[in-house]
């Protein structure tokens, strides 16, 4: 049954349009406000997805929202709590105010300090008015009964008071501020990058408990044994020589034609989240991306070793990769990628080529999947291969692969299933 009033059709609300036939004063009074609150749902649906609330608030096999997950940190586990409307073990009971106060400070239900595992450092640049389009978005649920799990995190960081001396350093309740020269595509893209999609949480420099050394600089940082690149505008470890349709594509499906694929986290917030952004908005965030001027965090080396043919690192990487990647790393198009200029590739750090010869990959968008071919080798095998790679065809990252470092990956990297 469908009802309209003022032009707008109520069909989503059938018993509601028939109690209006009946009472009919109360069409001109509820009626239109209640348009206005499934607008501010379906918006603060939108923004939710942009913020990738889901990922982090949904244990595995668990009700979405409901909390749950674990999440490691450098001093133990914590546990997200439960966000549905419950008004015991959620936020059922959470005044508009309060939620804010958790969004833009980072302060609890009881005044108490939060980790900055969640991203409010980022969220902190989210308007209220958006902020509070989530809240609705989030009471319109159903509400799940889970309580939150212990959180195991060590003494001292487990009294929440001892967050004072963190948030002095490194926390300040901020709003989302555009440059004015910017085009408001590119202030658009600003809001969303400093802000719900809190990309400096993976791609900065991050300190004790995820925060990182300050949000918005996107020079590229370590985050659970992967390592996220550099997003500014340099061109050799920055997204400098992708197009922005590239960017944009790789942040709809986790590949670009010539500039890589999404690995590990990336993939995931893609699914969980990039995925369901509108076009307007993905071209918005490569847009800044793009705009956001270069900057270094490592000087290019040629590391002649490394690249020497015949050297153990080229040997071992015509043996075990060459059949699939070209002697000289330029991939196939469209089916295998190229690892000559590949961004995750010539990151500061060297975990993403150690993880994905580790563990191999799923066969993904058309692509084939890559065999687990690291399982097989010595440390030192997969550390020679990894140096060569990150020098080798002019890829200019630091030859900094270590044994140790692949030993120590090699116990967390589950191999991925083949087909
Ligand atoms: C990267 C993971 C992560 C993401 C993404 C995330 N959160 Fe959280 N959130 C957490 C963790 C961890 C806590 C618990 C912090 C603590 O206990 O100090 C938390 C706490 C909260 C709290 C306080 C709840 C309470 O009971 O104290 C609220 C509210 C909240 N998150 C809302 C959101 C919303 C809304 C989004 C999406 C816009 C979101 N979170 C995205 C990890 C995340
Ligand atoms: C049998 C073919 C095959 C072999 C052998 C192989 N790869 Fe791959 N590799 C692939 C394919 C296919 C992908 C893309 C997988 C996907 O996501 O679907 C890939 C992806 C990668 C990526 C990720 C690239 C990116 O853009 O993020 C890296 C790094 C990589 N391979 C390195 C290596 C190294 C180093 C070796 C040798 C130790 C190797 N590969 C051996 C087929 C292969
Ligand atoms: C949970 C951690 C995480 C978050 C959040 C995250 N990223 Fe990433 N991102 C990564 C990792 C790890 C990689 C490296 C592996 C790969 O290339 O997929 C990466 C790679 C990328 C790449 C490819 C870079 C290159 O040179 O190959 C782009 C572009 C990118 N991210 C953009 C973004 C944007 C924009 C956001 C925010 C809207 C974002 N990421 C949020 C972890 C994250």
């Amino acid at each position: 049954m469908s009802f309209t009033v003022f032009g707008v059709s109520y069909r989503r609300f059938p018993l509601l349009a028939a109690g209006v036939l009946a009472i009919v004063s109360a069409v001109l009074t509820t009626q239109p406000s209640l348009a206005a609150e499934s607008a501010l749902i379906d918006r603060g649906a939108y923004l939710a997805k942009a913020g990738d609330c889901v990922g982090c608030h949904t244990a595995p096999g668990g009700k979405p929202f409901s909390g749950g997950l674990y999440m490691p940190t450098p001093v133990g586990k914590i546990s997200t709590p439960n966000i549905t409307p419950d008004r015991e073990t959620g936020i059922g009971d959470w005044s508009d105010d309060q939620f804010y106060r958790a969004m833009h400070e980072g302060i609890g239900h009881n005044g108490e300090f939060l980790y900055p595992v969640f991203p409010f450092p980022w969220y902190t640049k989210v308007t209220r008015d958006d902020v509070l389009a989530i809240k609705a978005y989030l009471f319109s649920l159903a509400p799940v009964r889970a309580p939150r799990r212990p959180i195991e995190i060590a003494f001292p960081f487990n009294v929440r008071s001892a967050l004072e001396a963190w948030r002095l350093s490194f926390f300040t309740a901020a709003t989302f501020v555009a440059k004015p020269d910017d085009s408001a595509k590119i202030q658009r893209g600003a809001y969303l990058v400093e802000g719900l999609g809190h990309c400096g949480e993976c791609h900065n420099q991050n300190n004790l408990f995820g925060a990182s050394d300050w949000s918005g600089r996107l020079k590229g940082g370590q985050i659970e044994g992967w390592y996220a690149p550099n997003l500014t505008s340099d061109g050799t470890e920055g997204v400098g020589h992708w197009t922005e349709d590239q960017i944009a594509s790789f942040l709809k499906t986790g590949t670009a034609p010539h500039s890589g694929i999404a690995l590990g986290p990336m993939r995931e917030t893609i699914n969980d989240s990039l995925k369901y952004l509108t076009d307007a908005d993905r071209h918005a965030i490569a847009a800044y991306l793009k705009s956001v001027s270069a900057q270094q965090s490592y000087k290019p080396v040629v590391n002649a070793d490394a690249q020497a043919p015949g050297s153990t690192g080229a040997n071992a990487y015509l043996s075990h990769c060459a059949f699939c990647h070209g002697i000289g790393g330029q991939g196939i198009a469209g089916e295998i990628p190229a690892l000559a200029g590949n961004g995750a590739v010539m990151a500061a750090g060297p975990q993403n080529v150690i993880r994905v010869v580790l563990g191999g990959l799923p066969a993904k968008n058309g692509l084939h999947p890559m065999p687990a071919v690291g399982a097989d080798l010595s440390d030192q095998d997969v550390a020679d291969i990894v140096n060569y790679v990150r020098t080798g065809w002019g890829n200019t990252a630091p030859g900094n692969a270590q044994a140790g470092d692949v030993g120590a990956l090699r116990s967390t990297t589950p191999l991925a299933p083949q087909h």
